[in-house]
């Protein structure tokens, strides 16, 4: 392992900030489902969760201009959570979390109704491999169980077939569409979800490529 990735591996462990719950330690459930606002956060602010935040820009970039919400990234990649946390630690910023795991753990990690708002931010498009998509029906039925009522999901992405499939679904699907653009930056410019880049958007700016953006929610809740 390069020399930096390990620096940043043993300071990711010095982070009160970040979980990296081992699989044995989300059976049945992890120990702070139900209780992150009790016992992390230690406020009743509602939680917004990134999905695949990678470096954590987005995250911390909607902590600082909501702090009236808590914010927890989610990511498989330590090294990329790394500069997250550390932003976190510099800024002190108290109204964000992170976590090491698989979005397919999010069940076991948050109870029904725990999570206000989704934000899916360039996931990886998975080409051919539809079923391991964030956006594919497993993914939104774990979605629609741990979000309250009326809770919102957000896909930002440059990926057109992974926008057109998204779309494909929620028709399927019990959802509502709230908005839909093929390039956010040209249509929503002056809104917050324009001007909040995550690593990946900027650097598809600059190669001028254009950004797809989705708004919804689901009619009813899924407690099942
Ligand atoms: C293209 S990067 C986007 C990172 C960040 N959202 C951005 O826009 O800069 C996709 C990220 O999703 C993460 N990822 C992929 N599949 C995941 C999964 N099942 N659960 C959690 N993270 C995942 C990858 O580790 C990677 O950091």
């Amino acid at each position: 392992m390069a020399k930096k990735k390990l620096i940043h591996f043993t300071e990711n462990i010095s982070f009160p900030h970040l979980f990296q719950p081992r699989y044995a330690e989300l059976q049945p459930e992890f120990r702070l489902k139900g209780r992150w606002r009790e016992d992390f956060f230690r406020n009743n602010q509602p939680i917004t969760l990134e999905l695949g935040c990678g470096k954590g820009e987005y995250t911390t970039g909607l902590a600082r201009e909501f702090p009236e919400r808590n914010f927890i990234g989610i990511d498989i990649k330590g090294a990329r959570l790394w500069r997250g946390c550390k932003t976190v630690e510099e800024e002190d910023l108290k109204n964000v979390a992170f976590i090491r795991s698989r979005a397919d753990h999010i069940e076991n990690l948050f109870q029904p109704g725990e999570i206000g708002e989704i934000w899916i931010t360039f996931p990886d498009p998975q080409p051919g491999k539809e079923r391991k998509r964030l956006t594919a029906p497993v993914f939104l039925k774990r979605y629609q169980r741990i979000l309250k009522p009326s809770g919102i999901i957000h896909l930002k992405t440059d990926d057109r077939e992974f926008y057109n499939y998204t779309r494909e679904v929620l028709k399927e699907y019990q959802a509502e569409i709230l908005l839909a653009t093929e390039d956010l930056h040209n249509v929503y410019k002056n809104e917050p979800v324009a001007q909040i880049l995550t690593y990946y958007e900027s650097i598809w700016l600059e190669q001028g490529k254009k950004i797809a953006y989705l708004r919804f929610q689901f009619k009813i809740q899924d407690k099942n």
